[in-house]
């Protein structure tokens, strides 16, 4: 099953919440997976809305805690309280900006994992790394985390409940978008590393400038499950153009 992803980052208010959910409303074609990822505070209304739509909706992260001191974190069982179904964890400006490691993201995952919750997991080299010749490198290190969770917690994960997401951060939000040889390697590099581990392939996401104009080419990549879209799936009318590219 295909999967379209949109991360909405820190954007909108309550009432385009709404006034999106009435455009896609019941217009997405039947087949793929959808989910939004919407910001805390627009959470609620976004898991009310969506209700008349097949639109699942994710937290951008979740913390490793249940509950306790921890200023301005939402916990996973916070989310599923709410009606949230998943969570992005590990998305590269976590990484970049707040001091996300591959040891607090693995947590995060986990915790949301142990509350049912569903994970999409980013992984994904920087310009530097890429320019470097270390993209293999980095890919490994940062699947250590999903690796170990997969082995090691085989009957807490239901079949579709643990995705990955590859996200190369040089064409996250940039407009470049990595080539489809580049994806594809990827793609095949992160499915070796699990096979390598004895780790049986889940689905993996790109992300990166995924628009309206290059998704349906992307999305039937080699070992591409789908889309993690971030400035594409904003406006209803591009998420229901990047949902009719996939069927
Ligand atoms: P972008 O963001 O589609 O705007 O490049 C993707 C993401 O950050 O998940």
């Amino acid at each position: 099953m295909k999967i379209l992803a949109g991360n909405w980052k820190l954007n909108k208010l309550r009432s385009d919440v709404d006034a999106f959910f009435k455009e896609v409303g019941t217009n997405l074609p039947k087949g793929p997976r959808y989910i939004i990822a919407p910001s805390p505070t627009l959470l609620e209304t976004a898991v009310k809305t969506a209700k008349s739509s097949s639109v699942e909706i994710f937290a951008q992260n979740c913390h490793w805690e249940k509950s306790g001191a921890f200023t301005g974190e939402c916990s996973a069982l916070q989310l599923k309280d709410l009606g949230c179904t998943g969570t992005l964890v590990g998305h590269s400006e976590r990484r970049q900006f707040f001091g996300d490691t591959d040891d607090t993201v693995k947590r995060r995952a986990l915790a949301a994992l142990s509350e049912g919750l569903d994970v999409i997991f980013c992984i994904g080299e920087s310009k530097d790394e890429r320019q470097s010749g270390q993209t293999e490198k980095v890919l490994e290190r940062q699947l250590q985390g999903p690796i170990s969770i997969l082995k090691d917690h085989p009957t807490l994960i239901r079949p579709g409940q643990f995705l990955l997401a590859y996200e190369p951060v040089w064409a996250i939000g940039t407009g470049l978008t990595a080539t489809s040889e580049q994806i594809e390697a990827a793609h095949r590099f992160i499915e070796q590393c699990l096979t390598h581990a004895s780790v049986k392939p889940v689905p993996c996401l790109y992300g990166g400038s995924v628009k309206t104009s290059n998704f349906s080419e992307i999305s039937r990549l080699r070992g591409v499950s789908g889309g993690l879209v971030g400035g594409a799936s904003l406006s209803p009318a591009d998420y229901l153009a990047l949902a009719r590219a996939l069927t």
